[in-house]
């Protein structure tokens, strides 16, 4: 029910809800030690945040999942996943707060965590599906897989529902990851959809073309390296060769099965074609997209190295308290990339002056349709 009277800033805070649930385990705040307020409250800190973070995220997947974007909501897009990022690095620069907790001091309360962790914080868990985190791949500590345990909690916890509710509602949506793939399938390349006739011969020379450019360009720097520096030709030519291997395997995607193959060569033939002529106006905003998301997950990687090397610093090597390597275990995930196609590109991409020509240009001035 409404408050009476004239709005006031405590009623539309709820503050004196929120202010009152920082009580730990005991539901008494006096009861805490002396240094759990503090780790109480930066906690739910980062779990405000992380819910605004899904929140922008979803509205960001929302407009992208749409079946036709126009140019004028890349923006919009881009507006969101920034919030996203924001809040990323004003969470990663919180750990110093957390950090002004000694290690001594943490253990004098520590043991009664045990099995917490925030190995259980759903949001995180949540934020993750939501970008497109392929869970079944995803690093684990011994067997323990994040969804799981969750799962398992819910069947003896009564408070684990909500954890697992939302969880569940993430992993029947669209990721991020499976929006940008749709959006980057129907981009245009040199003018030609994929519903246009000829389209895979289009993009097959376009490809043919860009990898003649590296093969030619990675030739030159093979020579022209070694003579430079006074290495091993040899040596240098096979790393140049592997990249040029590399390169090639990529865009042809060779490691993906035979059936997707023609879809994510479209997809990778995309992400290489709005890098590369981002000056077109009708690239500039794709290319920010694309740009935002890659700092997007830059931000997430910061945050999963800062919380490691806080925890190494309050706890050193030992065990989680939800029995994980600790240290090790977290310093792992922090090798984990969910946007690997749009990280591989960056490997590929050629200097503007080696680009192949591009005839279609005028095809991506402004007042034309959007992906
Ligand atoms: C003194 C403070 C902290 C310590 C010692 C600590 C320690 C750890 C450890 C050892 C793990 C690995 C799982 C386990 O075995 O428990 C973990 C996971 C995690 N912690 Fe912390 N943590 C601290 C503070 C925080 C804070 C402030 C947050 C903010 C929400 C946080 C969020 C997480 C998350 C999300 C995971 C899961 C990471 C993953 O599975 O990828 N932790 N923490």
């Amino acid at each position: 029910m409404p408050a009476a009277g004239p709005p006031n800033y405590w009623d539309y805070l709820h503050l004196d809800q929120l202010l009152s649930i920082q009580d730990g385990l005991e539901r008494d705040e006096t009861q805490l030690k002396p240094d759990e307020l503090h780790f109480i409250i930066v906690h739910q800190a980062f779990e405000l945040w992380f819910k605004l973070a899904i929140r922008e995220l979803r509205l960001a997947r929302d407009h992208l999942a749409e079946p036709r974007v126009p140019e004028e909501t890349v923006p919009h897009v881009v507006h969101h996943l920034r919030r996203v990022t924001t809040i990323l690095r004003l969470a990663v620069s919180q750990f110093e707060v957390m950090e002004t907790l000694t290690p001594q001091d943490f253990l004098a309360f520590r043991d009664k965590l045990v099995p917490a962790s925030g190995f259980q914080s759903f949001q995180m868990r949540v934020l993750e599906v939501l970008l497109g985190v392929d869970m079944d791949k995803r690093v684990r500590y011994g067997d323990v897989d994040p969804i799981a345990h969750i799962r398992k909690l819910a069947e003896t916890s009564p408070s684990s529902a909500v954890a697992l509710g939302q969880l569940q509602q993430a992993m029947a949506e669209v990721t991020l990851k499976g929006a940008l793939q749709e959006w980057l399938y129907r981009t245009p390349i040199r003018g030609s959809g994929p519903a246009d006739p000829g389209d895979a011969a289009v993009v097959t020379a376009f490809v043919d073309d860009y990898l003649a450019r590296v093969a030619d360009l990675h030739a030159r720097q093979a020579v022209a390296m070694p003579a430079a520096l006074g290495v091993d030709p040899a040596k240098v030519g096979e790393r140049f060769a592997l990249a040029t291997a590399q390169a090639r395997s990529f865009l042809l995607a060779e490691d993906v099965p035979e059936p997707d193959r023609d879809r994510t060569r479209r997809v990778r033939a995309a992400l290489v074609f709005i890098e590369s002529y981002r000056e077109l106006p009708l690239l500039a905003w794709p290319r920010l997209l694309v740009d935002t998301i890659v700092e997007t997950e830059e931000q997430l990687v910061l945050w999963r190295h800062r919380h490691a090397r806080m925890v190494e610093r309050v706890i050193g090597r030992r065990i989680g308290t939800g029995g994980s390597s600790g240290v090790e275990y977290l310093d792992q995930t922090t090798a984990m990339r969910i946007f690997t196609e749009l990280w591989t590109v960056r490997t590929l991409l050629l200097p503007r002056h080696e680009l192949p020509e591009l005839p279609e240009a005028s095809f991506y001035a402004f007042a034309g349709g959007g992906a």
